[in-house]
């Protein structure tokens, strides 16, 4: 029989999305499959682009849409960032961000996070000093952070923009929704400051990373890259009804957000308990641990061996640290209690004594 592995690794939501978006699935017609959208003729990109612009309250041409965030990402820099031109990333965060800046010769400058005593936290001043000894074009901030799993705070946010007013500012949200759930800061940002983008998927808190559908709320700078996403025939009819089932079933996904909310804190129980292992506290769907360096070949293997894959790095700074997406409460259960007995073997009991 074939082992069927349990994927902790990618920071997917395992729930699956809501049973209204299999309605939709099972209802298509030839209009969503063989049409193109008629939405245009209202003025608008489409229906999906109009009730974002109602939910977020702001004006529909400030809704910006594309195949997913990483595909929006590639978009603001192929289109805002020139040869040589600067662009300002956290140190640790999501790798696509240096390479998408390679693509067009662009230079990366990063910013490191600082480690505080629970999690990781953004320096605003160290940020504005950069700011100003660089120059950059382009500016990203991750909020909640992969792998750190912290957010940027709401009120630096203003700070941040007034100091920042020559560059693009992307503010990637794709983790949204599992701890702070408000949009509010949205409208006051975008109408506020003409420069910002905040970049929402339909990836991670509503589990439709296989649609491939996310959207851009911007400040009102932003005609270039409105020109550049715009899309004459329309989007994809289909990922669009089920980001609207998805955001008609708001009970659904709270439900969900608070089960992980719940197993984000028995995680945080279990490893605190555990000698040289330290968790940090994070906002997203994922955890970042850091454990004796000694065990992890021997984590790796014995977790391979029950079929359960969790991220482990190669990458300098995060070399004894996993990161670890939230499952269902059946699948966290089943990786603590994997964990707790790989905790007794004599491997890992010799090894971190
Ligand atoms: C920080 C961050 N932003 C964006 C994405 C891309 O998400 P998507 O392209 O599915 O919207 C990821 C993917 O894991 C991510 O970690």
């Amino acid at each position: 029989m074939e082992t069927v592995i349990l994927y902790l690794d990618r920071n997917e939501n395992l729930y699956g999305p809501a049973p209204q978006c299999y309605e939709v699935l099972k209802n298509l017609g030839v209009e969503e499959l063989s049409m193109y959208s008629r939405d245009f003729t209202r003025g608008v990109k489409s229906k999906l682009s109009e009730r974002l612009a109602v939910e977020l309250g702001i004006p529909e041409k400030q809704i910006l849409l594309s195949e997913g965030s990483e595909d929006m990402l590639k978009q603001v820099v192929h289109c805002y960032l020139g040869p040589g031109e600067k662009m300002l990333c956290p140190a640790q965060s999501w790798w696509y961000y240096q390479s998408v800046a390679s693509e067009v010769a662009g230079e990366t400058v990063t910013y490191s996070l600082k480690e505080g005593r629970d999690s990781f936290y953004y320096d605003v001043d160290e940020l504005i000093g950069l700011y100003k000894k660089e120059s950059p074009r382009v500016v990203l901030i991750a909020s909640p952070n992969n792998p750190t799993g912290n957010s940027f705070p709401d009120e630096d946010l203003k700070k941040l923009t007034e100091a920042f007013r020559e560059s693009i500012v992307v503010l990637d949200e794709a983790y949204w929704g599992f701890s702070e759930s408000s949009n509010e800061h949205i409208a006051e940002s975008v109408s506020r400051y003409r420069n910002l983008l905040v970049l929402r998927t339909f990836s991670k808190y509503y589990a439709l990373a296989g649609a491939r559908i996310a959207y851009a709320a911007v400040g009102t700078s932003f005609s270039k890259l409105t020109k550049f996403s715009s899309r004459y025939l329309g989007y994809n009819r289909i990922s669009e009804e089920l980001a609207l089932a998805a955001l008609d079933s708001r009970q659904y996904y709270s439900d969900i957000a608070k089960a992980m909310l719940a197993d984000r804190q028995r995680y945080y129980d279990f490893f605190d308990r555990q000698e040289g292992f330290h968790c940090y506290r994070s906002n997203a769907n994922f955890i970042l641990v850091k454990i004796p360096a000694t065990l992890k070949l021997p984590m790796q293997k014995f977790l391979a061996a029950r079929a359960i894959a969790v991220k482990f790095f190669a990458e300098k700074e995060f070399e004894h640290c996993v990161r670890i997406t939230l499952g269902t409460v059946e699948h966290n259960r089943r990786l603590i209690d994997a964990l707790g007995e790989f905790l007794t073997t004599k491997t890992a009991r010799g090894i971190s004594a």
